[in-house]
């Protein structure tokens, strides 16, 4: 894992650290590259950006991102610089309509790449290295995405009933609309009256109009993944068949898998219910 040092020598707001820091070794993890040594990344004024511009291409010009690659030999070196105009890229995310902590998120993608030998000198490469960069961005958006559910359902695990089993479990089921639902267990003396996590978490989206499901994350014991019992299966899938499901142990260590694969040929009632 790379080490990441940041410089804000502006007045405008960047991308916080653990963001800068979460899009470098997500970047890295994706690329299958793993640099030990240090990263510096700094955002730099207008006047800045165009003087190292000018200095070290030649070209009189503002530019949203620079970036240098040294190379790495040990732990203490410095394998590579970005620097960042935030002023630059807020003018054209403001233009573009689109949101400034995505702007710079991509930027700084963009600045990753050209370091791991992207290049954008033709059509052809800067729309590859485009492509390249939106779909990272859409994968690290994804990754959040199920960070935040597992949180979601490590939280709801707290208030699990569970004297008889002393199996506390969590969920949390994320609606189309992007609406979290959380459930726990609750347990009863009369065992078989027990419900488990899933289902209430999906039964209390039901009841609020919600029909739509993306994905689930589900925490029990965290030393090893807990799968949806084959009840709760049953109930998922009579809504949300594509649904993926995320066993977790953390929000760091989980497993994905899809509703279909851990119930094939579900049970439906005629053929024409059916909803693969
Ligand atoms: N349980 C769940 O809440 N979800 C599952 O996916 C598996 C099992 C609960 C039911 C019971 O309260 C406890 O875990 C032990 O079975």
């Amino acid at each position: 894992m790379s080490r990441v040092e940041i410089v804000n020598r502006t007045r405008e707001s960047f991308l916080t650290r653990k963001k800068v820091q979460k899009i470098v070794d997500f970047v890295l993890k994706e690329e299958g590259k793993d640099f030990p040594g240090c990263l510096s990344i700094a955002a730099v004024d207008e006047e800045e950006i165009r003087s190292l511009k000018k200095r070290f291409f030649h070209q009189d010009a503002c530019t949203d991102v620079i970036s240098f690659f040294y190379g790495f030999s040990d732990e203490d070196d410095i394998w590579g610089e970005i620097i960042i105009c935030p002023a630059v890229v807020k003018q054209e995310a403001h233009v573009r309509g689109e949101s400034e902590e995505r702007a710079l998120s991509i930027v700084l993608i963009h600045g990753l790449l050209h370091l791991l030998g992207y290049e954008d000198e033709d059509a052809e490469k800067a729309r590859a290295m485009e492509e390249r960069q939106e779909a990272l961005y859409r994968l690290l958006e994804e990754e959040e995405e199920r960070e935040k559910l597992i949180k979601r359902a490590i939280k709801v695990r707290e208030y699990a009933y569970a004297p008889y089993s002393s199996f506390p479990v969590g969920a949390a089921l994320l609606g189309y609309d992007g609406d979290i639902f959380t459930g726990c267990n609750v347990e009863n003396a009369s065992l078989g009256l027990t419900i488990c996590a899933e289902r209430v978490a999906i039964f209390k989206a039901i009841s609020q109009g919600v029909r739509e499901f993306k994905r689930i994350a589900i925490i029990a014991d965290p030393s090893s993944y807990c799968f949806p019992c084959g009840a709760c299966r049953q109930v998922l899938y009579e809504f949300a068949p594509q649904l993926e499901v995320i066993a977790a142990k953390s929000d760091r260590d989980y497993e994905i898998v899809s509703l279909h694969s851990l119930l094939p040929r579900a049970f439906f009632l005629r053929n024409d219910d059916r909803k693969e």
